[in-house]
């Protein structure tokens, strides 16, 4: 058996000079847990060159959907981001990650805290009608340098409620939160400042975080991650895992070095 499934792209979109997303064909072989990622890439000089990449599409889809950053030197992304369609998409066949719903207690709400292309795995997440039997509320928080590297996740989210049967699902149920850093929008400031201060629930119009009540899931850069797990632990919020549940989760967004 070949180490890899080999995809084809079929469809590709820049979001930004920065940020792009990608859908290949998929084998129905490959299974995965929403929330999961698995080893992605390119042949190169006849080699695979492969990164971890969250899968944004949810388990039901029949293709697989990717959300990436570009990196101008960066082995990969430097590649990956001129893919065209009909080009092949190496995918590794043991989807894995942390950033499922087993190693969350059940809660009340489903806060799914991200920035930059640590939406990803969430976009799967939010597409996944379970995730609304599980919880009253799922909020979908994506912090961003600029108003247009929230197009993706606003894309997303929007879809969901023009979509003939989530719309019905979603209503009432997922909160949407973008939040900028680096210019005038609705909502401005960190993630985890909002969080630590309490004005992102305020304004979402939710109690203030609660490890008894809430669940919460984080993909970020590894800073954010640090900065995240120090606010979980100040609030009394214990790390779940495969082996024993708790109230959040982490884990680290493709970030190429
Ligand atoms: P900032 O503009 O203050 O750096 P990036 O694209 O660089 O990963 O950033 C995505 C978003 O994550 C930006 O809004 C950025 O804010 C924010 N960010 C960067 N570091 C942290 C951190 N340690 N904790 C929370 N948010 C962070």
């Amino acid at each position: 058996m070949a180490a890899f499934f080999e995809e084809t792209v079929t469809h590709v979109h820049h979001w930004t000079d920065r940020l792009f997303s990608f859908r290949t064909t998929r084998d129905p072989a490959f299974r995965f847990e929403n929330g999961q990622f698995a080893m992605i890439g390119l042949m190169v000089d006849g080699r695979p060159l492969l990164r971890a990449y969250s899968m944004a599409s949810p388990n039901h889809d029949d293709g697989l959907e990717f959300f990436s950053i570009k990196v101008p030197d960066g082995p990969l992304t430097s590649r990956l981001q001129g893919i065209k369609l009909g080009d092949t998409i190496l995918i590794g066949r043991k989807p894995t990650g942390t950033l499922v719903q087993d190693s969350l207690l059940p809660g009340r709400n489903l806060y799914l805290v991200s920035t930059g292309t640590g939406f990803a795995p969430f976009a799967s997440i939010i597409r996944d009608f379970t995730v609304y039997e599980r919880y009253d509320k799922v909020v979908a928080i994506h912090g961003c340098r600029t108003v247009a590297e929230t197009a993706y996740s606003r894309h997303i989210v929007d879809g969901l409620h023009a979509d003939e049967y989530m719309a019905e699902v979603v209503a009432g149920k997922l909160v949407y939160y973008p939040t900028v850093t680096r210019e005038a929008f609705e909502h401005v400031g960190r993630v985890t400042t909002g969080l630590r201060d309490g004005s992102i629930p305020a304004k979402a119009g939710l109690a203030p975080l609660d490890p008894a009540l809430d669940r919460v899931m984080i993909c970020g850069s590894e800073a954010m991650l640090k900065d995240t797990v120090t606010l979980m632990k100040d609030l009394g919020f214990e790390e779940g895992s495969s082996s024993k549940a708790g109230h959040y989760v982490i884990e680290k967004a493709f970030v190429e070095k």
